[in-house]
């Protein structure tokens, strides 16, 4: 059954911003043609299966750095069914770098959801898009605008700062109520005529407003083509947009990670648990501290062990603080066994250098020890 869309009375949203909904919209659409972004790769297509993947690659993540991955991505997996049927490490590998694993792993999940449940061919609407693994309400509504002309609506980051701007709405985005009103009124301020040519462009310009004219400091309300309908720049005021209360401490942790090493150039990696930091990748064993991390290792090889430079990795809401611990194996010494709180302990192996390139590993372990073969 499809849940019919809240929105805001056409009087209502008149009343309380004249001419906007009969502008909005036309303003936006005739602005991206010429000053949006028209020429990204997965731009002009109507595959779903393209515009999934960048619509997930860019969540969190710059243009810039995504345009790399998606080539590579493409390249390797062409159509949905070559990602559903690939090894999870493949395509971790290729993640690689990008962060936030759990985006590669639903990714993956998704495409095998695709051809289990699809026959092959994702969804045509955004409810039933929402209900694949990894794509929440606004990815849906990107992939069924641009690729099905579906009256949806985006409410990323970007999106929000925009339209809290333009109407100068000062509820609290971290109350889930203010939230549900503002993408009410997005809802009613979608194009309605035309949809097969608008939805597309407007989707796409909404976002491109946001990243380029509209953004989180001094916004260029100078060349913004919604700049008559703004209440927040009227109110001189655009920047006091968006309201959310709710703010994110960043925490620091410690972490310890075992470079053991044998005279042939291999490393003990272990697979990472699922959940939690670096899920599903394989890294280097980690300690919570530089003595867990020495009483794990064997006492005849603590004459082999030396400490290396500190390293800074910056999560979301976190700095990592690494402290890679070198310890020369040889052949004959093999890894104990690990005890750790989480059942079962992480598998591990020797992995030789030339094998490293394919695994998926977290980017400062990448880093770390390529900065050993460079
Ligand atoms: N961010 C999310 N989706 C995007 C798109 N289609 N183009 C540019 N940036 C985006």
């Amino acid at each position: 059954m499809r849940v019919r869309k809240s929105s805001v009375p056409s009087s209502t949203l008149e009343a309380e911003y004249p001419g906007l909904k009969k502008r909005f919209s036309q303003t936006l659409v005739v602005w991206q043609k010429e000053h949006g972004r028209n020429t990204l790769p997965w731009q002009n297509t109507q595959d779903p299966y393209r515009v999934w993947l960048s619509e997930i690659m860019l969540q969190q993540t710059q243009v810039t750095t995504v345009l790399d991955y998606y080539a590579k991505f493409l390249q390797r997996f062409p159509t949905v069914s070559d990602l559903a049927v690939a090894q999870t490490d493949e395509v971790m590998a290729l993640w690689s770098g990008l962060g936030y694993y759990s985006r590669a792993r639903n990714m993956h999940r998704c495409a095998q959801q695709v051809m289990a449940l699809h026959q092959g061919r994702f969804p045509n609407n955004a409810d039933q898009l929402q209900t694949l693994p990894g794509i929440g309400p606004s990815t849906a509504a990107a992939i069924a605008s641009f690729c099905f002309a579906e009256r949806a609506a985006i409410l990323d980051g970007n999106v929000k700062r925009v339209l809290t701007r333009v109407l100068a709405f000062s509820g609290d985005l971290a109350q889930s109520s203010q939230e549900r009103q503002l993408l009410s009124i997005a809802n009613s301020l979608l194009p309605e005529q035309d949809l097969k040519n608008q939805m597309p462009r407007y989707t796409q310009a909404l976002m491109d407003l946001g990243a380029t004219v509209c953004t989180p400091r001094r916004p260029q309300c100078a060349v913004c083509p919604v700049q008559d309908l703004c209440q927040g720049f009227a109110g001189d005021a655009a920047e006091k947009y968006p309201v959310k209360t709710k703010k994110l401490k960043r925490s620091t942790q410690t972490l310890a990670l075992l470079w053991a090493e044998r005279p042939d150039g291999s490393v003990w990696l272990e697979r990472r648990p699922a959940s939690g930091i670096w899920g599903g990748l394989y890294c280097l064993p980690v300690f919570e501290s530089q003595d867990a991390l020495m009483s794990f290792v064997p006492e005849h090889l603590h004459v082999r062990m030396a400490s290396l430079a500190p390293l800074k990795h910056a999560l979301t809401h976190k700095d990592l603080y690494l402290y890679p611990v070198m310890t020369g194996f040889s052949v004959m010494d093999d890894m104990p066994q690990r005890i750790t709180a989480t059942s079962p302990a992480p598998a591990g192996a020797w992995f030789a250098p030339d094998v490293w390139p394919g695994l998926g590993l977290p980017a400062p372990v990448r880093k770390l020890l390529q900065r050993d073969t460079a």
